[in-house]
């Protein structure tokens, strides 16, 4: 295939604030959402006008700009304009002193390539750009290509790694001063390339779909991300005990073990609030039960650690094994709400259980079922829910992820999974989220989740998943969590100490020192690695640890206000996103 760029344009539709264009047999549509954020659809030749998106919040746009028509058409907000040349059909933007920014590159403009879409803007003089969501390496991502694909990365993935595990195909770049934003929204397959294999040129390609995008006039970094929050959500705001210091570890493999980790915690006076319970608290890594021999009681031990102070999680995956007499498997499939193949088959894949079935959580009955089956760890008095492996990861072939034939049924609205495979993550977290929500109107549900796409801070927190013990990654962890700030998910954090490999004294102190000023801080480890709760390497680290720790809760009113700040309009909430290296925080501030 060759990449055709659209010809030329007419005008086949005036409202308030949009205009409808045909080029070939394509239909463009340009709308002003608000006085800074415009929309651009491409649809090719017999698909619908439609923007229904996993990554939309409720909002209600209530479109407005006033189009003039010359040279061009210009569709003009006030505050920014669209500048649409028909012939051939280009599409830039202006701010309202005439600047530029987000212009079509003359000869590319947008197109399709077979079965893909592109879309070509010209870089502006010194633009720079930030933000792709979770990311490796370091801040700035000019000259660089991003990649859009759910993955659980090989173990020990370096900062060469393109592509984790969530997708947020947003960016924010600066040039002169002036923050915009781009967002294209299609959860296929991305490739974006930010001035890589041209100085001059910006490419944005989805493998398939329609080319759906958003333009964000700014002029400030905090408006961008305002504006962007407005259109993906924003965190609901979180229980304050969520903001507490966190332990976690794969897995502490009984009560017993759990309760010493408690002592552990109250007879050093480190402060903790939260108690992690990784896979091995489940019967045969069977999702929402219990291993009755290693946990006999898990409410009357939920209910001694809350006495103490502590609230549990637990993990949840989507993997669920194959099992007549598993009472989640035999419902799901009874129901018909698991992912296909082409032959209409269940579709089966190894994860922790051995052969598992995977629920669509594009059914809005499957994301029923599935928050619904939460009722028996809110009645064991679990705090909040922890969703991993939601890439979906599976293991044949290891470390792979769900083939893009697989048939998601949507309860009747069937699609190839190649289509909405980076919303796999966001769907779990939200029918774990809104399942709670329902569970214990009461309280205010936390979710944590490894996988999402755009959007993903309306249902879940997201940590970034399986880091290593290197200092290398603990460099890592500050532009990464400062680009996932600047990309709506204000609520984040790595593993403390590291994830995969052992953690050494110095190492641990030095991650918890930066981990306290993380918005979300656990500190989490791999099965097998030497043991780094906080006192695990004595002292001198332990004390440090523990002052650390300490100046965490005393700086939590502080970081309560900062979460109620993103809550409200979506600013990055943590102290070192704020006060990172990057020169960007203090402009953020604007
Ligand atoms: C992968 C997760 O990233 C990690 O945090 C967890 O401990 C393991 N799965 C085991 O559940």
């Amino acid at each position: 295939m060759s990449y055709a760029p659209v010809g030329d344009a007419t005008v086949v539709e005036r409202a308030d604030g949009r205009v409808r264009l045909r080029a070939g047999d394509a239909t463009v549509e340009v709308t002003a959402l608000a006085p800074d954020l415009f929309r651009v659809g491409y649809f090719r030749a017999g698909r619908p006008v439609d923007y229904t998106s996993e990554a939309l919040a409720d909002a209600d746009w209530r479109p407005a700009g006033e189009l003039r028509e010359s040279d061009g058409l210009e569709l003009a907000t006030g505050e920014a304009s669209a500048r649409i040349g028909l012939s051939p059909l280009r599409i830039g933007f202006a701010d309202a002193e005439g600047r530029p920014f987000a212009v079509d590159q003359a000869e590319l403009g947008m197109g399709a390539d077979g079965a893909a879409v592109r879309l070509h803007k010209a870089r502006g003089d010194g633009e720079r750009w930030f933000g792709c969501g979770e990311r490796t390496a370091g801040l700035e991502k000019t000259g660089s290509e991003q990649i859009f694909w759910n993955i659980d990365p090989p173990m020990g993935h370096s900062a060469a790694q393109l592509n984790i595990y969530t997708s947020i195909p947003f960016t924010l770049s600066l040039q002169d001063g002036r923050a915009r934003g781009l967002f294209v929204d299609n959860s296929h397959r991305q490739t974006w390339d930010l001035a890589k294999a041209d100085p001059g040129l910006a490419t944005y390609e989805a493998a398939g779909g329609d080319l759906v995008y958003y333009v964000f006039a700014g002029p400030t970094p905090r408006r961008v991300i305002e504006r962007y929050t407005e259109l993906t959500g924003r965190m609901a705001l979180p229980p304050l005990w969520a903001l507490g210091n966190q332990q976690s570890r794969w897995s502490y493999m009984s009560a017993e073990e759990v309760r010493g980790i408690a002592r552990g915690f109250r007879e050093r006076d480190i402060p903790c609030d939260v108690l992690y319970l990784d896979i091995d608290h489940m019967d045969g890594f069977r999702v929402f039960t219990w291993d009755r021999e290693r946990f006999p009681d898990p409410a009357g031990l939920i209910a001694e650690l809350r006495e103490q102070g502590f609230r549990v999680v637990v993990i949840t995956d989507p993997g669920v094994k194959i099992d007549e007499a598993y009472r989640l498997y035999a419902e799901g499939r009874e129901r018909g709400l698991f992912c296909l193949t082409h032959d209409g088959e269940e579709f089966h894949n190894v994860v922790w259980p051995g052969l598992c079935a995977f629920p669509d959580f594009t059914d809005p009955a499957a994301r029923e079922w599935w928050g619904d089956h939460h009722a028996g760890h809110v009645e064991d008095g679990v705090a909040g829910v922890w969703c991993d492996m939601n890439e979906p990861a599976l293991f044949v072939p290891l470390q792979s992820t769900m083939p893009e034939d697989v048939v998601r049924p949507g309860g009747g609205r069937a699609r190839e999974h190649a289509e909405v495979h980076n919303t796999y993550g966001s769907l779990m977290a939200r029918a774990a989220r809104d399942g709670l929500a329902r569970l214990a109107p009461d309280r205010r549900p936390l979710v944590i989740t490894r996988a999402g796409y755009a959007g993903l801070q309306r249902h879940a927190l997201q940590w970034t998943g399986d880091n290593s013990s290197w200092w290398e990654h603990l460099w890592m962890a500050m532009p990464q969590l400062q680009n996932m700030g600047l990309s709506g998910v204000a609520f984040c954090g790595v593993d403390v100490g590291g994830f995969f490999g052992d953690a050494n004294a110095e190492l641990l102190a030095r991650f918890t020192e930066f981990g306290v000023l993380q918005p979300y801080c656990r500190n989490h480890s791999a099965k097998g690695t030497v043991a780094q709760e906080p006192w695990a390497f004595g002292e001198p680290w332990e004390r440090i640890c523990r002052e650390m720790i300490g100046r965490r809760m005393r700086l939590l009113p502080y970081l309560y206000g900062l979460f109620e700040e993103a809550a409200r309009t979506g600013a990055p909430s943590s102290t070192c996103i704020r006060t990172g290296h990057s020169g960007i925080a203090a402009f953020a501030r604007a």
